[in-house]
């Protein structure tokens, strides 16, 4: 951005010199100002500083690049004399004595604004050098008495960031002769107190935070602002609007939240606009150029729907001969899945790794080994995690983010009617969970982006060049006190090393696995309570949702309305559950009422509450089954309540047929189960009184009529095969 136009500039001045009578200062050019950081690692802190230097177009001179780092811990610093040394010898060969410099630390700094704000309130300082200001006292506490008192704000100096003239700032470090590691915030300090130096050098400090805002100790006074689009950080206490932001100390994480929102341009619409210019578009690319990843898919705990699991690995669109399998299954209940899973389409994958639960590995060790499988391979370059009870809805879930190309990235996924996500906001002081400000509009989607979260889960991609370096610990999940979820979590934060959740898309949802029962063939059938959307999406007919809208239902007799419910999967589950469970008895106990009377008809049936199956199926009358009955029978209202629910078996040689009978219920619905002329010849039902049959059941349809009074009815001969169907007498 250029300065203001010189007329524009004079129109300025002219209106001043009106109301103040002076204006002799001229606005600094910004092509005088010069940005110097050190940085010996292009950590990813390092990369989005440089990003949002770049967006206000600052011109930035890095120093010390891929020297060793020897001022301390950069993740803790102390020390920092390195950075002194290396300013100084930098100024040494700068000669320009209008050059405004601006030393800045970068790990853990953004722009919140451009250079010519910097410089209107760099000269609004009246000082040559101005410091950044600390609320806190460090590194020497006992020189509290010597520091001058301030008439508002901070009154103590923070080496993080500085601006000044390029002769004064040489002026005030050619007195440095210290070693590496010593602190250079003591060294400008003991400049800084000394009522001589301070004034030859001409330093200040910005006390009230209006260029420099250090969050160490200063939490409470920052908050964001966001307007037209756009969102500064404001500190309130002083009501400023800084153009630096430092999260020093212990703030990184601080930062890395603020950085979420500057200096991007956001719309919640459509999310940020200027969030990673490095981003790789895949498109284009030929099958064979896809980067290759290796999938790891744990299994540690009963999970329910893992043949669904795998039916959407499957689908997951990305070229299978760029995709490596790890699978870790911990549980002898999924054995068969995985088995079958593997023995059908392993082949299709590049390869195969697997550990079953004979190997007694332990949960860390799992995903130790699982890394390992990427990390030594070189062709690996990304590394997919996908714990088993995640439902990636979404087919192009891995392209997209592959394409975001970050170190760390999940997709986004929740727990239905939960509060829950697979990325934390934020971290509570002991390392746990800690809800963010912002953590419940990016879960419900009202803030879209690519953020910048201490902790991800369950789906993630980690890149394989991570691995092999930053992350090159065989142990990252291994820890004595921490979950292996938490243990990988904090040992990526403690590298530096960012990891991003993004809601710029819809990729899916988490199941419970609480719950889940063991115990039966086809356990999924039970999970109607605990996992309800993926139970009907699983079992429910894919065009019953749309019956009432485009009329599907049919009345093949007069009151008796025939729907879809029952997907093709739900009728052979209820069935084998049957066969499975075996029990078949001759009744004698379904008491149906014939005209005043009682009258025995038996049929050869297995009853839902002899497979504990009684609760389930009450929800689904009254789920997915009260709503029709209600809207067909106008002014009816039922609980669902059944008496008798039960699957009845008719074979030519067993029982083929029921003769005319009222049924003892309000209404009885009536679901086929499998298919005519596939499974059976023959079959149906006929209503008497009106003289009308359904002589071909449709599989996974339900009849609904009244019983009782109107409808006697017989069950027409199955004379071939096996004819299945479900029976519920509903009452009231
Ligand atoms: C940075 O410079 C470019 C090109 O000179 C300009 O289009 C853009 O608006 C500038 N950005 C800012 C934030 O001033
Ligand atoms: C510091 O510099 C400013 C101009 O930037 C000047 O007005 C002021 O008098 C100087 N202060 C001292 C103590 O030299
Ligand atoms: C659902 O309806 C569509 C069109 O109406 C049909 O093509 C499809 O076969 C139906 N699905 C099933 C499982 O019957
Ligand atoms: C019942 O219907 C059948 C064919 O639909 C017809 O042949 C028969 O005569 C009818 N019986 C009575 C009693 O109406």
């Amino acid at each position: 951005m250029r300065a203001s136009s010189p007329l524009l500039f004079f129109g300025i001045c002219l209106n001043a010199l009106f109301l103040l009578a002076s204006c002799e200062e001229q606005q600094i050019p910004q092509d005088k100002l010069l940005v110097v950081t050190v940085a010996t690692k292009e950590t990813d802190g390092f990369r989005r500083f440089l990003r949002s230097a770049k967006h206000f177009n600052y011109t930035v001179k890095v120093l010390g690049r891929g020297q060793k780092w020897k001022g301390g811990d950069y993740m803790s610093a102390p020390g920092g004399g390195q950075k002194v040394k290396l300013l100084k010898a930098a100024l040494e060969k700068m000669k320009d004595k209008e050059k405004i410099i601006l030393f800045i630390d970068s790990y853990d700094v953004v722009f919140a604004s451009g250079p010519k704000e910097l410089l209107k309130k760099f000269q609004q300082a009246r000082h040559k050098v101005v410091f950044s200001s600390e609320t806190l006292i460090w590194p020497d506490r006992h020189l509290e008495d010597k520091y001058p008192h301030v008439r508002e704000g901070n009154r103590f100096l923070g080496s993080g960031g500085f601006i000044g003239y390029l002769p004064n700032i040489k002026e005030m470090v050619t007195g440095w002769d210290g070693e590496n590691h010593e602190s250079d915030q003591l060294f400008f300090t003991k400049l800084y107190i000394n009522p001589e130096k301070r004034k030859a050098v001409n330093m200040t400090i910005d006390s009230k935070c209006r260029l420099f805002q250090n969050l160490h100790g200063a939490l409470d006074e920052v908050v964001l602002k966001f307007e037209d689009g756009r969102v500064r950080a404001r500190n309130v206490l002083y009501d400023t609007l800084p153009v630096i932001i430092h999260g020093n100390g212990p703030t990184k994480l601080q930062i890395n939240y603020l950085g979420n929102y500057i200096p991007k341009v956001w719309t919640f619409e459509t999310g940020c606009t200027v969030c990673h210019e490095d981003l790789r578009p895949l498109t284009g690319l030929k099958e064979s150029e896809y980067p290759l990843v290796v999938i790891g898919i744990f299994i540690q705990q009963p999970t329910p729907f893992v043949t669904v699991f795998f039916e959407r690995l499957l689908k997951l669109r990305y070229p299978k001969n760029r995709l490596k399998l790890f699978i870790y299954n911990q549980e002898p209940h999924h054995e068969q899945q995985v088995s079958s899973f593997l023995h059908d389409y392993g082949n299709l994958y590049q390869d195969v790794k697997f550990i079953g639960p004979e190997e007694e590995m332990d949960s860390a060790t799992s995903r130790n080994v699982g890394f390992d499988m990427c990390r030594q391979d070189k062709d690996c370059e990304y590394f997919f995690n996908l714990d088993i009870e995640v439902v990636l809805k979404n087919e192009d879930t891995l392209k997209i983010v592959v394409e975001q190309n970050l170190p760390i990235v999940a997709p986004m996924i929740t727990r239905v009617g939960r509060l829950w996500s697979n990325f934390w906001g934020a971290l509570s002081a002991e390392g746990y969970y800690a809800r963010s400000e912002d953590y419940v509009d990016i879960v419900q989607g009202r803030r879209l982006g690519v953020w910048n979260v201490p902790y991800v889960s369950s789906v993630f991609l980690v890149k394989g060049s991570l691995l092999r370096s930053e992350l090159s610990e065989h142990d990252l999940f291994t820890s004595d006190v921490l979950d292996p979820d938490m243990a990988f979590c904090d040992k990526v934060r403690s590298k530096g090393v960012f990891m991003y959740a993004t809601n710029m898309h819809t990729f899916g949802r988490i199941l419970s696995t609480e719950n889940y029962e063991t115990q039966h063939l086809h356990n999924d059938l039970w999970q109607i309570f605990e996992n309800t959307l993926d139970w009907e999406e699983r079992y429910i007919h894919e065009n019953y949702t749309r019956i009432m809208k485009d009329k599907l239902i049919e009345t093949p007799c007069p009151d008796v309305y025939w729907f879809p419910i029952f997907s093709d999967i739900a009728c052979n589950h209820l069935v084998e559950e049957m066969e499975h469970f075996g029990q078949w008895s001759g009744g004698g106990n379904k008491d149906t009422r014939i005209q005043g009377g009682y009258e025995n008809v038996p049929t050869i049936d297995i009853h839902m509450n002899q497979v504990g199956y009684e609760k389930e199926w009450h929800k689904l009358l009254l789920d997915y089954v009260a709503p029709i009955t209600e809207k067909m029978y106008p002014g009816y209202y039922t609980k669902a309540q059944f008496d008798l629910a039960f699957v009845v078996r008719y074979k030519p040689d067993e029982q083929p047929s029921l003769r005319p009978h009222h049924d003892a219920s309000t209404f009885t619905i009536n679901i086929a189960l499998n298919e005519v002329g596939h499974d059976y010849q023959g079959g149906g039902c006929r209503f008497l009184r009106y003289n009308c049959s359904i002589q071909a059941p449709r599989k996974g349809w339900a009849l609904m009529h009244p019983g009782r009074l109107t409808h006697y009815h017989e069950g027409l001969p199955t004379t071939a095969g096996v004819r299945y169907i479900a029976v519920s007498f509903v009452d009231p």
